[in-house]
């Protein structure tokens, strides 16, 4: 059975790691191995004498237990530690669905979580994040009308990509009532949680007993090319059900990813706050950047994570949408955007990615094409 195109990975497949100016990434800054075990009070010799035999299928117990730590309800049991965060989403969305089963998810939203859903189910409905004049806003009443008896799943990611949205406490407790009284499953991507720039968001995983939880140490922590993930599932049932898939997809978390996983657990708040520090350096770049071509974007901040989704003027670029604004930027200029309609949205917004230090770099470059635009349109 085909799947739709992966657009986010297909469209930075063709750039990602042939141009100067990546303006895009969702990830962190990262850093070395040797960095990581240094910090973590770890040697090189430990990781040489690891075992590359099979590791458990639910992941390490050590590890479980370090990881469940991060939240109140769930104990190391609810944890199942998965060979990459995307893989996540693959195994809950096989597990739980049914051809005539139907599902909400947030618009825009991160590819694997509409497309795998839309694959497997009859309907996946999107509920639009509301473009509002300074910030992201959601619409209730628009969920409230999708539900119907067959809905299985609602989708959602907090701190959200692309638009940094996070539910106040208020929004946040009215999702899980709706999901609760209507006996639906709740899809928490987490991937983003501890890059709050105020309060710091609650986990769904502490709040509904039937919340699947996804997160994992790519994106706050700085380290994707680990690919260390998890879910929280604390119904045993369902958890056992999703472990059964996973014997068909990679039977087992990667020995050395969970060993480092563990180190950079135990020093997880200095990766989290280094990552944070860049952002909000990154966010005053922003802040003026956008100040100073007020005709080209309008800037709506996020209010957490590491990307903004930023709406484009396409009047005043001369193109019809921005897919093909960014192919141009990219292909003339080196700079990296991402078309929002990679992530099921309008094709005038734009993804920018705030946690990397280049951040800076890339954006004077950015501004030197836009300013040699305005000086020759006067
Ligand atoms: C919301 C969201 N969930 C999950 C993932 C998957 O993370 P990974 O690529 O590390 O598997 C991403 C990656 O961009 C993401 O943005």
């Amino acid at each position: 059975m085909k799947i739709e195109p992966f657009l986010t990975e297909q469209f930075f497949s063709q750039y990602e790691f042939s141009s100067p100016h990546m303006l895009a990434s969702s990830d962190c800054e990262t850093i070395s191995i040797g960095k990581l075990l240094h910090l973590a009070g770890a040697t090189l010799e430990e990781l040489g004498g690891l075992n590359l035999g099979y590791t458990e299928s639910q992941g390490d117990p050590r590890l479980r237990s370090e990881i469940s730590k991060m939240y109140s309800e769930p104990t190391a049991e609810d944890v199942v530690v998965l060979t990459s965060p995307v893989e996540g989403i693959y195994l809950a969305m096989q597990t739980l669905l049914e051809p005539q089963d139907e599902v909400i998810a947030l618009r825009p939203g991160y590819d694997a979580l509409n497309n795998v859903a839309r694959h497997l189910c009859q309907q996946v409905i999107p509920w639009s994040l509301v473009a509002g004049k300074e910030q992201w806003e959601l619409d209730f009443d628009q969920l409230e009308s999708m539900i119907s008896p067959k809905t299985r799943i609602i989708v959602v990611n907090f701190p959200h990509n692309p638009t940094g949205f996070i539910p106040s406490t208020t929004e946040f407790d009215h999702l899980i009532k709706l999901a609760r009284e209507n006996n639906i499953w709740l899809f928490c991507d987490e991937i983003y949680r501890g890059l709050e720039f105020d309060t710091p968001i609650p986990s769904a995983a502490d709040r509904y007993e039937k919340s699947i939880v996804l997160s994992g140490l790519s994106k706050t922590y700085g380290l994707p090319g680990l690919r260390a993930g998890w879910l929280i599932i604390r119904d045993a049932e369902l958890r056992n059900e999703l472990i059964n898939w996973k014997h068909y997809t990679t039977i087992c978390p990667a020995a050395p990813t969970e060993f480092l996983a563990h180190k950079a657990l135990l020093v997880k708040d200095k990766l989290a706050e280094r990552s944070k520090t860049i952002i909000q350096q990154n966010l005053k770049l922003c802040e003026s950047f956008f100040a100073r071509f007020p005709e080209h974007f309008i800037w709506r901040r996020p209010q957490a994570g590491s990307v903004a989704f930023v709406e484009l003027n396409l009047k005043e670029t001369g193109f019809d949408s921005a897919t093909s604004y960014c192919h141009q930027l990219a292909q003339n200029h080196g700079i990296v955007l991402l078309p929002g309609r990679c992530l099921g949205f309008d094709d005038h917004y734009v993804r920018f990615g705030i946690g990397k230090k280049s951040f800076e770099s890339a954006l004077e470059a950015y501004s030197a094409v836009l300013s040699e635009i305005k000086s020759k349109t006067g």
